[in-house]
């Protein structure tokens, strides 16, 4: 029997932002647990409308969350940052830091951002996680100067898709203590 993984991927080759496609999708009714991923974007974007420079090698992807008892955007930012920590130490076997609320950090390095923004659609407001991880990046200047890349840091390339389903399966289990 297929297994049922209960999370729905869609697979781009380039979006201005997956944070912005997530957001419409969910304001199209998409379920929960739809991710949408990016080869590159072209416009990604963080915190404080900084520029999230997505060239191809990194991982980009946004989810449409289920509703939960949380409502505070930065503390689902704060879960979402410690899920994806928690992935690539398991993964790469580098110990992470999460620099509160929303970065990780690898030898005094950033290596991946989450951002959670809200859609409103009348009385409902459903929310929209974003992550991206420089995965297989190898140069970073302009405003990514500073940065660094799991493959950078670790000598190994990364699998994206299989990094990007477990982070998904660490926020899944998050979700589960903190659903309605
Ligand atoms: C930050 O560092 O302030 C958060 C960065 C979040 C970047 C991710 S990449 C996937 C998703 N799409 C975006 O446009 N932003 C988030």
């Amino acid at each position: 029997m297929a297994e049922d993984k209960k999370y729905n991927i869609i697979e781009f080759e380039e979006l201005e932002s997956t944070n912005a496609r997530a957001k419409e999708l969910a304001g199209q009714g998409a379920a929960a647990w739809t991710v949408v991923t990016a080869i590159r974007q072209t416009g990604g974007y963080g915190r404080k409308g900084n520029i999230w420079v997505s060239p191809a090698g990194g991982l980009y992807f946004s989810a449409v969350l289920p509703k939960s008892n949380v409502a505070d955007l930065q503390i689902l930012t704060i879960l979402a940052a410690f899920c994806a920590a928690k992935t690539i130490k398991e993964n790469c076997g580098i110990e992470p830091f999460v620099k509160l609320p929303n970065d990780v950090y690898i030898n005094g390095k950033k290596v991946c951002g989450a951002l959670t923004e809200n859609v409103i659609l009348g009385d409902e407001i459903l929310s929209v996680i974003g992550i991206g991880v420089n995965t297989n990046v190898e140069t970073f200047a302009g405003e990514s100067a500073g940065a660094t890349s799991l493959k950078i840091e670790s000598g190994q390339t990364i699998d994206n898709r299989a990094l990007l389903e477990q982070i998904i399966e660490q926020l899944k289990n998050v979700f589960k203590e903190i659903s309605n």
